[in-house]
């Protein structure tokens, strides 16, 4: 395509209220990201509630600065996107039915995206050469899957979360040895102060061939071992149950994605969502893809967690393809990958 293709993008399907401009699906031109973490912070976890309202309040300033901020006019832009799905089904109406509106009053195509399609395409923008089939790894706070993707838009589910997303365990662990919302990083950081081998956490297989993860197991686990060393009176090393917690997760998502790799004879794998930013993920899947010869791709930090930007470049290679959403399309909370 000779002609540059500029989308503006919202997301809003949880905690962040964030707008971008992409440029052909790979060049960032703004990504403005306003985080909730601070107020839900207070109750330990994402109020929906407040969380739609909090984006009410913000969308229109961020949406401007988004704008301002790419050095775009707001109707040079070639499309408006807009994450309808899954998530949050009140914080997903407000960025759907804003974007609908500028789509609507610029006279622009409109383009839902689904957000774990975002997610994945972070690597896309991180990664300028990288082209589909590869193998992902998605992990976030309200996702875990397998996925391999053999084309743009083109996704088949290899394993999935059987109960808890990985960030959602990660959050629950935190809580429970009083380190706060949100866990994940929490973890990440008490982990380097504590021994990884100090505790042996359950890893969840299934007796079948499934690739799937079960996680819940896991959280009882380790909310059992606290419960006991509290009845003896004895004092926990939270730093040793935040490694030992971690080191079993990263044991079992680096397993089952080298495994889904072999399966499909594919040397590359591209992990994403917020857990994709773990340390020690990145450290384990680094080095156990060394020993298999593939290549083990991440986006930076800030496109991992919820962002725009990698709404935006979805978008694009649905745009490339011809793909327009109607106007009146709804949020769909439990939206699944592939599916329009
Ligand atoms: O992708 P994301 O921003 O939102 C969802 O779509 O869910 O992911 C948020 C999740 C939270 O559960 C958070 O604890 C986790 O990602 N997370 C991490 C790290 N940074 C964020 N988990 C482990 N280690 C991290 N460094
Ligand atoms: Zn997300």
């Amino acid at each position: 395509m000779d002609k540059d293709i500029n989308i503006l993008a919202i997301e809003s399907s949880c905690d962040e209220t964030a707008a971008a401009v992409v440029r052909n699906g790979r060049e960032v031109l703004s990504n403005i990201i306003a985080s909730q973490i601070d107020i839900h912070k207070k109750f330990g976890g994402v109020v929906p509630e407040v969380a739609s309202r909090k984006h009410i309040e913000v969308i229109n300033a961020v949406t401007q600065e988004a704008i301002e901020a790419s050095k775009m006019r707001m109707q040079d832009i070639d499309a408006v996107a807009v994450t309808y799905g899954p998530g949050l089904v009140g914080a997903l109406l407000v960025g759907l039915q804003y974007a609908k509106g500028l789509a609507y009053a610029l006279k622009k195509p409109f383009i839902g995206v689904n957000h774990i399609e975002g997610h994945i395409s972070a690597n896309f923008i991180e990664h300028k050469d990288l082209e589909p089939p590869f193998v992902c790894l998605v992990v976030s706070g309200g996702h875990t899957f397998i996925v391999y993707m053999k084309d743009y838009g083109v996704f088949e589910t290899i394993g999935e979360t059987r109960d808890d997303a990985a960030g959602e365990a990660y959050d629950k662990v935190a809580r429970a040895i009083g380190l706060g919302y949100p866990g994940g990083p929490k973890i990440d950081k008490l982990s380097k102060e504590g021994n990884e081998q100090a505790i042996y956490f359950p890893r969840a297989s299934f007796h079948d061939d499934s690739l799937d993860f079960s996680f819940s197991g896991l959280k009882s686990s380790v909310l059992n071992y606290i419960n006991k060393m509290e009845m003896k009176g004895e004092e926990i090393n939270k730093a040793d149950v935040a490694a030992s917690f971690q080191k079993s997760v990263v044991d079992v998502l680096t397993e089952n994605v080298i495994r889904t790799c072999k399966l499909k004879k594919v040397d590359r794998i591209a992990i994403a969502g917020g857990v994709a930013s773990n340390s020690r993920l990145r450290q384990e899947l680094i080095a156990a893809g060394e020993k298999n010869n593939i290549s083990v791709l991440f986006p930076s930090p800030i496109l991992c967690t919820d962002n725009a930007a990698m709404i935006g470049s979805a978008a694009y290679f649905e745009y490339i393809k011809g793909v327009r959403s109607s106007l009146d399309i709804n949020a769909m909370p439990n939206l699944k990958l592939g599916e329009r």
